[in-house]
Order: C-alpha cells, then structure tokens, then sequence
C-alpha cells in the first residue's frame, strides 16, 4: 500500500486560511501586504499576503485568456485582473498598486513578459515574475520532492533535491481534459460537465480515471530519475476526491494531497514560504 503522506501543519492552515478569506479579507493582519496574481487557464486569481506572510484577502474569476499556459486575448486578461484589483481594493479599503505574477514551466522567457504586461495593462506595477512551480514551493517549503501543478490546461512538475529545483517540466493536460471525458460520457456540455464534475466528483470517479492515470502517466514521464521522490499535489484538477488516491496508487509512490490545492500558486506567488 503505498503511504498517504499528511501535509505539515503551517502549510494546512495557511490554506484553510486562504478559503475563509475568499472574497472577504481577514479583520487585522500586518504589515506590509504583498499582493499575487495566478493567470490560469481556468480560473485567474489574486491573493494578498501579510508581513507575515499569513493570508489576507483572496479572490478569482474564471479566465479563458489563456491556452496551454500561454496568453491568447490579452486584453481580456488584462480587464479580469484589473476587475480584480478593483475588488480587492474595495473590500480591503485601500490602494493596491503593485503585485507579483508567474508563468507556467514551459513557457519562454518572451512569452512570460507578457504576463507582465497584463499586469501593467490592469494598472499594478509586476515587482516579480517567478516560475509557478517556484511561487508554489515558496509556501510548501520542499526540499525533497515533486511539485505537481496539475490546472486547467497542464501538468507543470519541478524536482527538487537538496532543496534544490533539479527538473521543471510541463505537459499538456490537467481538468479540462477531465471535463471532455466526462462530457462525452454524459453527453453533455463541457460547460454543464464542469459543475457536475466539482460537486459530484465521486461519482464520476470510474469514468475519470484513465483521464487521472493520463496525468499520472505525464508526471511518471516528467520526474524520470527521481521516481521515489513524494508528489505533493498543487493545482484545482486533483482536488476531485479519490485523485490522489488513483496517482498513488497507479504510479507505485507517496503523495500528498493538499485541501484548496488550487491556492497554493497564488499564495506562493503574493508571499513567502509558510
Ligand atoms: N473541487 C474541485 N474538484 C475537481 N476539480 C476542480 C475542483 N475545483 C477546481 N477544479 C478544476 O481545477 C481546474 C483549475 O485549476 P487551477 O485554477 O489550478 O488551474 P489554472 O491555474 O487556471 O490552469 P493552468 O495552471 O493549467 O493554467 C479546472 O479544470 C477545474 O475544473
Ligand atoms: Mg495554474
């Protein structure tokens, strides 16, 4: 049986911190905030940290700016997170005028300015622009092992060793695919699959499993030389119950699943490790 890994503690509470802020800041907190941005295929969102790098505030919204980690309609980027921004200084009260971002793995160091650019366009200063295996190692705080960044639209891994990044690496496929499986099980919308897949999930488990052991096989393929090292599971498409379950057991090794995986970039990205 291979082992079920429990993430640390700091790590747990800095996320289930993060969900109770979603829309709606914390009343005190420290500072200086730092504020991040997580450009998604599926979903962009905003996270504010405090000077202690506990979370604040965090907001999102569904993006189709972006295809395989690359952004296709700018400007429709740029208008969700200056939507955000305005949001976020809402709620917060006050002036938010810069913010970190990050790229995708496999994405150039010219397309990864463009992340910047949506930034500016949206009215923040980009004071860093990180990789997001990076950003989502800044809070998890590995030293040895995988850091699997399964989104919308691909499975982004980086090795780390010695507490070293020893291997980065991005492959397509991640919930998107998972919603065509199961819309063309149900013969449904990819639009209608998507909800039914977040809140039923277990139910559909049998039918997205060679969708899961797909991922599974892209991660076997991403992290070759270093196959005993633990995945720690980032990202919204692993979040179905029962995934980390099926990587484990499929590729043979410990894995540890995350609750609202899907915040980790973004806290990674606006702050420091926990
Ligand atoms: N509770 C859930 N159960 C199953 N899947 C979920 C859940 N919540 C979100 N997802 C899936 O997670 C995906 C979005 O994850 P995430 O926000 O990490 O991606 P992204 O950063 O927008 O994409 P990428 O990193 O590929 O650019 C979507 O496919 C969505 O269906
Ligand atoms: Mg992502």
């Amino acid at each position: 049986m291979t082992p079920a890994l429990r993430p640390s503690l700091p790590v747990r509470e800095a996320l289930r911190r993060a969900a109770a802020c979603l829309s709606q800041p914390v009343a005190e907190y420290t500072e200086p905030i730092s504020c991040g941005v997580d450009l998604g295929t599926a979903t962009c969102v905003l996270a504010v940290v405090d000077g202690t790098g506990a979370p604040v505030y965090v907001d999102q919204l569904p993006s189709r700016a972006l295809r395989d980690g690359v952004i296709v309609d700018f400007h429709a980027a740029a208008t969700t997170v200056a939507r955000l921004k305005a949001s976020a200084e809402e709620a917060l009260g006050r002036r938010i005028e810069e913010a970190a971002t990050a790229y995708p793995p496999g994405v150039g160091a010219a397309e990864s300015r463009a992340s910047r650019f949506v930034l500016e366009q949206a009215g923040l200063t980009c004071t860093e622009l990180v990789d997001e295996v990076s950003a989502a190692n800044r809070l998890l705080g590995v030293d040895d092992g995988v850091i699997v960044d399964v989104g919308g639209g691909s499975t982004g891994v980086g090795v780390y060793s010695g507490g070293h990044l020893v291997k980065l690496g991005d492959r397509p496929g991640g919930g998107h695919h998972l919603d065509l499986i199961l819309a063309g099980t149900l013969k449904v919308t990819i639009e209608e699959a998507e909800p039914l897949k977040r809140e039923n999930g277990e139910e559909y488990l049998r039918v997205l499993r060679p969708g899961i052991e797909r991922i599974a096989t892209s991660i076997s393929i991403l992290t070759e030389g270093h196959s005993a090292s633990p995945l720690h599971l980032a990202g919204g498409a692993l979040m179905l119950p029962g995934a980390a379950e099926i990587i484990a057991s499929y590729l043979e090794r410990p894995v540890l699943a995350y609750e609202h995986a899907l915040l980790i970039t973004p806290l990674g990205i606006a702050g420091r490790r926990a």
